[in-house]
């Protein structure tokens, strides 16, 4: 197939592009807007005969038309896509995320594309810590963010296109991913990149908040498996049972890197902030028979840590401007 890879140049799109290009046949075109959180170096070195890229907006009818019309597949990953910056300035999260994807669906069904919509396990809302029940495919939409309703909003648009118009398109809401190429405002990079800098963590509010965490990998070949052999119309749960406290991954931090399990430092907490994410991931292990491979959290989290230590020159340019933010918040 020919698939489009739109936010391809962002976190888990550039980890799936990889994981594209390294394990399938698939010929790979990126379309991305090179925002602050995209990065062209997490694109380096991908085959030219297979791998193309292009800069622009989700939201450019006219680019997106023309894109749409050359490829087999969509798969849709880009989004504003950080909780604390959608408090500071929401617009652009409805830009992008929300008539960005309507732009996308408008041209997917006029070319009768196949469309895979990513999204979060952030649009049910949240748990309370002693829930037995997770999230699953029924779980009523409740988000609480400016980032998670307007990803509860596209993933709304792409069930309405199914319905009404006969979109061939599927969705998935994954949990937390953790990897390589992970913007550094985000919880686990940004605390591995404060250890490397001599700088103590960071802890929003308690701590307690638990977050079910997936390495990037798996997520890739969840959502592979998806594109090949899901049911047009369904939304499948990612999620690998990687439920974790914030207090115990940044004691894991601390420990794999060499310093005491209790230096860091608790900071005002996120307004709204939600508490706890669980995913059951039954109907795309039953249906789909997609397993983690994945399963040693401390193993891929020490993996991530080496990465970071090996690849300052990725994410250092960014590491200034994003403290600077997090310091203006009080975090
Ligand atoms: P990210 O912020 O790292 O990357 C987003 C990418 O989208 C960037 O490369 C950016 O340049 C691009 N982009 C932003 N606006 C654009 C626009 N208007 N047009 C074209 N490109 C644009 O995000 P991420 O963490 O990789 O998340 C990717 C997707 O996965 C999002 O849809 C997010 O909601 C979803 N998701 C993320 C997680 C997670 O843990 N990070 C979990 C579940 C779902
Ligand atoms: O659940 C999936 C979602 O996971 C995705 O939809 C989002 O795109 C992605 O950003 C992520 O959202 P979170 O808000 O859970 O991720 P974040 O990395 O911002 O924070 C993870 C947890 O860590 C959260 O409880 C807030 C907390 N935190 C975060 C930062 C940056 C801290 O305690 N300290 C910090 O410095």
């Amino acid at each position: 197939m020919r698939i489009l890879v739109t936010g391809g140049a962002g976190f888990i799109g550039s980890n799936f592009v990889h994981f594209l290009l390294d394990e399938t046949e698939h010929e790979v075109t990126v379309l991305d807007k090179l925002t602050y959180a995209g990065n062209l170096a997490s694109l380096a070195g991908l085959p030219e005969d297979r791998f193309s890229f292009v800069k622009g907006d989700i939201a450019d009818a006219e680019l997106v038309d023309r894109l749409i019309a050359d490829h087999d597949a969509v798969v849709h990953y880009a989004a504003e896509s950080h909780n604390d910056n959608s408090l500071d300035d929401p617009r652009p999260f409805l830009d992008t995320n929300v008539v960005g994807t309507f732009t996308l669906i408008e041209a997917a069904r006029r070319h009768g594309s196949r469309f895979h919509h990513i999204s979060t396990d952030e649009v049910y809302g949240d748990l309370e810590l002693d829930d037995p029940e997770r999230f699953t495919e029924r779980t009523p939409y409740n988000p609480s963010s400016p980032y998670s309703s307007t990803k509860a909003g596209s993933d709304l648009l792409v069930r309405a296109w199914v319905r009404s118009f006969g979109l061939r398109a599927t969705i998935s809401n994954c949990s937390n991913n953790y990897g390589p190429y992970q913007h550094v405002e985000k919880f686990i990079p940004r605390q591995i990149t404060n250890v490397l800098r001599g700088v103590r963590p960071r802890l929003y509010g308690s701590g307690q908040n638990v977050r079910d965490w997936i390495h990037a990998d798996d997520h890739s070949r969840a959502v592979l498996t998806i594109l090949e052999r899901g049911r047009i119309g369904e939304t499948y749960l990612i999620g690998a049972d990687g439920e974790r406290s914030n207090r115990t991954v940044v004691e894991d931090i601390l420990r794999l890197m060499g310093q005491p399990a209790d230096a860091y430092d608790h900071v005002v907490d996120r307004p709204g902030h939600d508490l706890r994410y669980a995913i059951d991931s039954t109907r795309l292990r039953d249906e789909l028979g997609w397993r983690p491979r994945f399963q040693d959290f401390e193993a891929g989290l020490a993996a991530t840590i080496d990465w970071y230590r090996e690849h300052e020159d990725w994410w250092a340019p960014a590491k200034d401007a994003t403290e600077a933010k997090y310091r203006a918040q009080g975090r």
